[in-house]
């Protein structure tokens, strides 16, 4: 599914995918047994391809081997030469193979049949990949299609459903490594774990993953930008937990909630003495030394401030306010913009060098909308947490799941979020069902239809519309309470002050 050209949604197809996305991420969130992952993921590729037979096989890069338990529920494995056979050929090479008539092609390997007493008319075999690190850890394969051949169309969703096992392997073998309780192991799991925390398999969302892969070594200033709710402060400390500073602080300072006057005692420090009653204070550049500081919303600097960074970037000195000498600071700068920092360079209102000095990397998140294959997977892993944190045993239907996937999200996934939050809170049987979202937010269609000037609004003002509107039901709801509201709306309770300030909401 293409979620860029909105001619390619296909409902029905969306439909089956969905529901086999949806079983595996339901079990992805309880299912911590590999063996049953496998067996059902099995389960769902042979009834979507309407295949006979469907096989998982993991490999073993020590012997060359690829491996798999023989039947459902049982203990015994089946090990074969993985250079012999097209599901071996798939994970060495990374490739899909599509074979309409196995005993003519070269690369079959009939000893199995021979083995099994099953006879192989066709198959499809597509590697299980890491799209992270590129890592090939085994081959899905799909025996005999009911009618004729596989066809393109099921490469495609052989792939997708491989790519989100491939995921629900990896973590439910992380989790049996936990248990092992190895030290060594766990630095290990925890580092994959931060990244983990970043949930789509869209190729969105997974370049973003391979590009914080790449560069986790190097210390590179990274520039993140996005719609509001895009996970910007998410990727931020990913990039942070997964360099080699990941031990160092990581502080993370709002630009939009600095006023004017405070701006250099907070970036730079303070001396002690520089007026009356002043005591010394750290700033926050050096509080990040040797670790990262993430600006967020930079683009809400003044030009005097953006100065300033820009010779510490330069000269990797700090001058604390009153202070005589310079003191060395070695700081990684994040920062992240809602704004689109070349328009304000063009209005003169950010400064070109500093941007660039910023830019080295640019990650650009992607809206919602953009991704819509991940909001199954999504709304499953805010269901889990909600779940946890609530102790309620509550499902989505897939008609609901369906219905998400269709929404305009002005808001991203922090909205997606708050929405299934919502739901959880207000469920009163075990399944959510279509009736439990009428009150929610309305489909773009719908919206369009009560509103027409609001759908012809920019998305900016939209999000601004709905963030306002989000934040005064939540104060309403919790009696003004800003500390339980900001953590209800997944803010901090500066970040809510700051948004009540621009929107012109009471406290
Ligand atoms: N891909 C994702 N996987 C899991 N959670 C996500 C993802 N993207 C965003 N989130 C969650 O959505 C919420 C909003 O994300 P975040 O605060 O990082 O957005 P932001 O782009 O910084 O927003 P703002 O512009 O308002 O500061 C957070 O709770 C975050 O954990
Ligand atoms: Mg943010």
């Amino acid at each position: 599914m293409s979620s860029a050209n909105p001619a390619a949604y296909q409902p029905s197809r969306l439909h089956e995918r969905l529901s086999a996305i949806l079983t595996i991420s339901q079990q992805m969130n309880s299912e911590r047994d590999l063996g049953v992952l496998l067996d059902l993921v099995a389960r769902e590729a042979a009834r979507l391809l309407e295949a006979d037979r469907a096989s998982i096989f993991l490999l073993d890069r020590e012997t060359l081997e690829l491996w798999s338990k023989v039947a459902l529920g049982s203990d015994e494995i089946i090990r074969f030469d993985a250079r012999k056979g097209i599901a071996g050929a798939a994970a060495l090479t990374g490739k899909v193979i599509n074979v309409s008539d196995a005993y003519n092609d070269d690369r079959f390997n009939s000893a199995i049949d021979t083995q099994t007493g099953y006879r192989t008319r066709n198959l499809l075999a597509v590697p299980l990949q890491n799209l992270i690190d590129g890592e090939v850890v085994g081959a899905f394969e799909v025996l005999n299609k009911r009618h004729g051949a596989f066809d393109a169309e099921d490469e495609e969703v052989l792939q997708s459903l491989a790519a989100q096992s491939t995921i629900a392997i990896q973590t439910a073998r992380s989790i049996g490594e936990l248990t092992k309780e190895n030290a060594h192991l766990w630095h290990e799991v925890e580092g994959r774990y931060a990244r983990h925390r970043i949930i789509g398999t869209s190729p969105k969302i997974q370049s973003v993953l391979q590009l914080i892969e790449r560069i986790q070594d190097s210390a590179v200033n990274v520039l993140i930008s996005g719609e509001s709710g895009t996970g910007k402060d998410l990727i931020a400390k990913a990039l942070h937990y997964s360099s080699p500073r990941a031990r160092r602080p990581f502080i993370a300072l709002n630009c939009a909630a600095l006023p004017e006057s405070l701006v250099e005692t907070e970036l730079f420090g303070i001396e002690k003495g520089v007026a009356t009653g002043v005591n010394s204070r750290v700033g926050q550049f050096q509080a990040a030394d040797g670790g990262t500081l993430f600006l967020d919303e930079i683009g809400d600097l003044s030009l005097a401030a953006q100065a300033k960074i820009l010779r510490v970037l330069e000269a990797k000195v700090v001058d604390r306010v009153g202070g005589r000498t310079s003191i060395p600071v070695d700081v990684r700068v994040l920062t992240a913009s809602n704004k689109d920092l070349e328009a304000e360079i063009k209005k003169g209102t950010f400064r070109e060098d500093l941007y660039y000095r910023l830019k080295v990397i640019h990650i650009r998140m992607p809206s919602l909308r953009e991704i819509r294959e991940d909001i199954p997977l999504l709304a499953n892993h805010f269901l889990g947490e909600c779940c946890r944190d609530s102790a309620k045993q509550i499902e989505l239907s897939n008609c609901v799941l369906r219905r998400l996937v269709e929404r305009e999200w002005p808001g991203n996934v922090r909205q997606l979020q708050n929405e299934i939050k919502r739901l959880v809170a207000c469920a009163h049987k075990r399944v959510i069902t279509e009736e439990d979202l009428g009150e929610g937010i309305p489909e773009a269609r719908e919206q369009e239809r009560k509103s027409p000037a609001r759908a012809r609004a920019s998305i900016k003002d939209a999000v601004e519309e709905l963030e306002r509107q989000m934040i005064s039901d939540m104060l309403s709801a919790t009696g003004n309470n800003q500390q339980k509201a900001a953590r209800a709306l997944g803010l901090s309770r500066q970040g809510l002050i700051n948004k009540m300030k621009r929107y012109r909401l009471q406290a």
